[in-house]
C-alpha cells in the first residue's frame, strides 16, 4: 500500500513526464494494491483488453472482489490515456481534409468521444484521484483542442486555395455560348449616339436622379417653364398626377418632358454651360403604334453671357446634330413655332424618303424662365432643344410601330446590328438590313394603292394624311337645358344629349349671339372628343360647332340633317379613320391643322376642305353661308 501523499506526488511527476512522453505507450503493470475504484477501473481495462484508445469502462463501485489480482495503476490508466491522446494527435496531423479532422475531433472530444468517455469516469472516483485523472484528460484534452483548431485552419485554407485554383476563370478565352453575343437595344444606340455627339460638343450628361427626377412638382415640370395652371399648352401634355392638381397642396406628376432638367441645372449651375440630359418621361396617352405612354426624350441646354449665343449658334448646333444622326447628306428645315419656355421656338424637320418629318423642337431660353430659375437675363441667355428618341429611331431604322421598342422580342431587336453605335453607322452607309427596305418598299406601294383607289375626296388629303377631320369626333346632339354662367357674363352653361349615359355639361361663348330660349331644345353638334376643362369654375366637356363671321359680329348655330338621332357621328366621305381618342384630340397642332379648313359653303352646306359633313341622314347646314366653322 502505498500512501495518499506518496500516491499523488508519482502521479504528479507522472503525468508530468507521460506529458512529455505522449508517444511512448506503456504496458507496464505494477502490483500495488490501490483504492478500490481506481484499481477497478485499470481491471476494467484489463479484462476487457479494450485497446488503448477505446473508452475504459467503470465496474460498479461495489465491486471489490479481485482486489488483489493484477490490475492497472492509476499510473498506467494516465499513461494509457496520454497515449490515447498521442494517438488522436498523430490523427489529427495527418488528416488532410477538412472532413478527416472534424472525424478524428468527433472520435475523440465529441459527445461519445474516447476523451468524453473517459471524463465520464470521474464521478466513479474519489476527490485526489479525479484531480489526478481530470487534471492529465483535460491536459491532453486541451492539448488535442489546440492541434485541432491549427490542423483545422490549415487544411480549409487548402481547401478554399484548391477551390480558388479550381475556378480560375481565364478571361482572354474565347467565350462559349449556345445564346450567342447580346448587343444594344435600338433605343439605347439613339440615346447614346445624340449624347455623344453633345458631349464632344462640350456638353456635360446629365442623368442622376436627383438633377433628373422622373416624379417632378407641377413647378418644375410647368409653372417654371413659364406655363401657369390655365395655360393652353399643358393640354399638350396630358400627365399622370400623383397629387390632385387641383388640390390645395403642391402638385406631383410624372414628368411630361425632359425640358424638367433645365430649371433643376439653372438653379444648381452657374453659367457659362452647357447640359445634355436624356431621360424617361411620361403621358398619358392611349398606346398605339404612334403613341406610348412611356418614352424617352433627350434635352439640351446651353446658357452662356448674354449676347454669346445666338439664333445662329443654335441653328448650327441642331444641324451639326442631325447630321450626326441622320448622315451628312440630310436636309434639315426650320420652322417657326410655339413653346412657352423659349421665344423664339422653332420646330425643325428632316426630309425623309421624299417627306419632311417633325424631329426636333428648340429655341432661345425665354428670360422669365432664367429669371425663375435665378439667372439674370439681363447678363446671360442662351438656347434649348428637346426631342424624342423613338422618333429618331423610327425614322432611321423605318420601324413602324412604337410599341416593338418595349416588348423584348429577339426577333424584334435582332434586326439592328451589333455593337455600339453600329446600327447607327450601318444606316449612315446605306447598310440597313435588306429586309427593312423590303418592308420600306412595301409600305410605299400600299400607300399608293391606297391613294388610287380613294378618289377626289382622298387626293384632297394631307400627304401625311394622318391629320384630317375623321380625328374629329364629332356628334349630332339636343341642349336640353341651358342657363346663364354664374361667373362669366359671356358664357352659357348647356346640357346636352349626345347619346350618351348622361348629357354632357358644356359652356359656350353663345350668349352674346343668342337667348336662352333659342338655345333649348335645338339640335346641334358637338365637337365631342376634346379634353375636359374648367371655364371659369365650371368644368366644360366639348364645344358646340359653329357658323360665325370672320369678326365674330354673327353666330349661328350648324345643325344636322332632319331625323339625324342624338349621338349620330358625323363624317366625311373619303376619310375614314378612327376619331383620335379624348388623350390625343387636343393636340392643339392637330386643331390648328383642321379647323381651318372647316367652313360654311355658299349653299349653307359645311364641307371640310370641301367635302361635306353628313350623317346618314344628310348633310350638315348653317343658314350663313359662306363663312368658318368651330
Ligand atoms: N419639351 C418639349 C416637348 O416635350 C420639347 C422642347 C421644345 C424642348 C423646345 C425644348 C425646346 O428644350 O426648346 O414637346
Amino acid at each position: 500500500m502505498i500512501s495518499t501523499t506518496k500516491y499523488t506526488t508519482l502521479m504528479n511527476i507522472f503525468v508530468l513526464t507521460a506529458l512529455l512522453s505522449l508517444f511512448i505507450s506503456s504496458t507496464t503493470s505494477f502490483i500495488v494494491p490501490h483504492t478500490t475504484r481506481v484499481r477497478a477501473v485499470a481491471r476494467a481495462v484489463v479484462r476487457s483488453n479494450v485497446p488503448l484508445q477505446q473508452p475504459l469502462q467503470p465496474l460498479a463501485a461495489s465491486d471489490t472482489s479481485n482486489a488483489d489480482v493484477d490490475v492497472e495503476t492509476l499510473e498506467s490508466v494516465l499513461m494509457k490515456v496520454n497515449s490515447m491522446g498521442a494517438v488522436g494527435m498523430s490523427k489529427v496531423e495527418s488528416a488532410s481534409t477538412s472532413e478527416e479532422v472534424e472525424r478524428v475531433r468527433l472520435d475523440y472530444l465529441g459527445k461519445k468521444g474516447q476523451i468524453t468517455k473517459v471524463m465520464s469516469l470521474m464521478r466513479t472516483l474519489n476527490a485526489d484521484d479525479k484531480k489526478a485523472l481530470g487534471a492529465a484528460v483535460n491536459e491532453v484534452k486541451q492539448k488535442m483542442e489546440d492541434v485541432l483548431s491549427t490542423k483545422k485552419d490549415a487544411v480549409v485554407n487548402e481547401e478554399l486555395l484548391a477551390e480558388m485554383e479550381s475556378e480560375r476563370v481565364d478571361v482572354t478565352m474565347p467565350g462559349i455560348s449556345s445564346r450567342g453575343v447580346g448587343h444594344r437595344h435600338p433605343l439605347s444606340m439613339i440615346i447614346e449616339r445624340a449624347t455623344d455627339t453633345f458631349v464632344k460638343l462640350g456638353y456635360d450628361t446629365v442623368t442622376e436622379l436627383e438633377d433628373s427626377p422622373e416624379i417632378e412638382s407641377d413647378y418644375y415640370c410647368f409653372e417654371a417653364l413659364n406655363c401657369p395652371p390655365d395655360h393652353p399648352a399643358r393640354d399638350m401634355q396630358d400627365s399622370f398626377y400623383l397629387t390632385d392638381p387641383d388640390g390645395p397642396e403642391e402638385t406631383y406628376m410624372l414628368r411630361t418632358h425632359t425640358s424638367a432638367v433645365q430649371i433643376h441645372q439653372m438653379e444648381k449651375r452657374k453659367p457659362p454651360f452647357r447640359i445634355v440630359a436624356p431621360g424617361r418621361v411620361y403621358r398619358r396617352d392611349d398606346i398605339d403604334a404612334t403613341h406610348s405612354m412611356i418614352f424617352h426624350q433627350i434635352e439640351i441646354l446651353a446658357i452662356e453671357e448674354k449676347g454669346k449665343l445666338t439664333l445662329g449658334d443654335l441653328k448650327g448646333t441642331v444641324e451639326y446634330f442631325l447630321k450626326q444622326m441622320f448622315g451628312p447628306t440630310i436636309e434639315v428645315r426650320f420652322r417657326g413655332s410655339f413653346f412657352p419656355f423659349t421665344e423664339p421656338s422653332m420646330e425643325v424637320d428632316v426630309k425623309f424618303k421624299g417627306k419632311w418629318l417633325e424631329v426636333l423642337g428648340c429655341g432661345m431660353v425665354d428670360p422669365r424662365v432664367l429669371e425663375k430659375a435665378g439667372i439674370d437675363p439681363e447678363k446671360f441667355g442662351g438656347f434649348a432643344a428637346g426631342f424624342g428618341a423613338e422618333r429618331f429611331a423610327m425614322v432611321i431604322h423605318g420601324i413602324s410601330d412604337i410599341r416593338e421598342f418595349y416588348n423584348g422580342d429577339n426577333r424584334f431587336l435582332e434586326q439592328f446590328p451589333h455593337f455600339g453605335d453600329q446600327g447607327i453607322t450601318a444606316f449612315l452607309e446605306g447598310r440597313v438590313a435588306e429586309k427593312k427596305e423590303e418592308n420600306a418598299a412595301g409600305a410605299e406601294e400600299k400607300q399608293k394603292k391606297k391613294k388610287a383607289e380613294g378618289g377626289s375626296a382622298a387626293q384632297a388629303a394631307p400627304a401625311s394624311a394622318e391629320i384630317d377631320i375623321s380625328k374629329l369626333d364629332i356628334r349630332v346632339g339636343t341642349v336640353v337645358k341651358a342657363w346663364k354662367h354664374e361667373e362669366a357674363e359671356k358664357l352659357y352653361c348647356e346640357e346636352i344629349d349626345i347619346g350618351e349615359d348622361e348629357p354632357r355639361l358644356i359652356c359656350s361663348g353663345l350668349r352674346n349671339h343668342m337667348g336662352l330660349e333659342e338655345l333649348e331644345g335645338k339640335r346641334v353638334l358637338v365637337l365631342a372628343n376634346l379634353k375636359a376643362r374648367k371655364m371659369v369654375g365650371v368644368p366644360s366637356h366639348g364645344m358646340v360647332l359653329c357658323a360665325f363671321t370672320d369678326d365674330d359680329s354673327e353666330v349661328k348655330l350648324v345643325e344636322p340633317a332632319e331625323g339625324a338621332p342624338n349621338g349620330a357621328r358625323v363624317t366625311v366621305e373619303g376619310f375614314e379613320g378612327e376619331p383620335a381618342t379624348e388623350n390625343q384630340i387636343l393636340k392643339k397642332k392637330m386643331l390648328d391643322k383642321i379647323m381651318p379648313k372647316l367652313k360654311v359653303n355658299g349653299d349653307g352646306v359645311v364641307a371640310w376642305d370641301g367635302v361635306p359633313l353628313a350623317t346618314e341622314q344628310g348633310v350638315v347646314k348653317s343658314t350663313m353661308p359662306g363663312c368658318s366653322v368651330g
